[in-house]
């Protein structure tokens, strides 16, 4: 069997650290969790630029409507008004779901952090809100989520950041 040059060994034992260093972005802190399989993952690609979300109707009750999370993101009925939000951790951006079948709470697999209704961060290491993005209301009664255009928290007063929808 071969024997293996100082430097060619330093060059694996470097290359192998890189890797590893490179995968370690959720799971390695304390308290991570596996990622679900499928689930925990960080984006393939970026969101799709329009998102048709279909009608205000089809948002009768409040909370979170996961149905979109393939698209990278959540809508919410938050009173009489609809928004999307990224799907993305703001932490280390995992996918975050539905906290545990609740409607109004979403929870990243990675390292636990959790999302208020309004996206906001309420336990664990994320910090920042969840982005909102853009919405518009289609001649044909439909409302489409542009991707294109997002407001941090601090923009969430912008009218484009949500839509008035009828009361349930
Ligand atoms: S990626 Fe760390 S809590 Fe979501």
């Amino acid at each position: 069997m071969e024997q293996l040059t100082r430097r060619q060994a330093l060059t694996i034992a470097a290359a192998t650290y890189a890797a590893c260093a490179c995968c370690a972005d959720a799971a390695d802190e304390p308290g991570a969790e596996n990622p679900p399989a499928g689930g925990g993952d960080k984006p393939k690609g970026p969101a799709p630029k329009e998102i048709n979300i279909g009608k205000p109707g089809d948002f009768a009750k409040p909370g979170f409507y996961d149905k979109f999370r393939d698209s990278q993101i959540f809508v919410a009925r938050i009173e009489n008004k609809l928004v999307a939000m990224s799907s993305r951790c703001t932490h280390k951006n995992c996918a975050v779901r539905l906290k545990d079948g609740s409607t109004t709470m979403l929870r990243c697999p990675c390292h636990k952090a959790e999302f208020a209704e309004h996206g906001q961060p309420v336990s664990g290491p994320a910090k920042v809100a969840l982005p909102r993005f853009a919405l518009k209301q289609n001649s044909d009664g439909t409302i489409t989520v542009e991707t294109t255009t997002s407001f941090a928290e601090k923009q969430w007063d912008d009218p484009a950041a949500s839509i008035t929808i009828p009361a349930a």
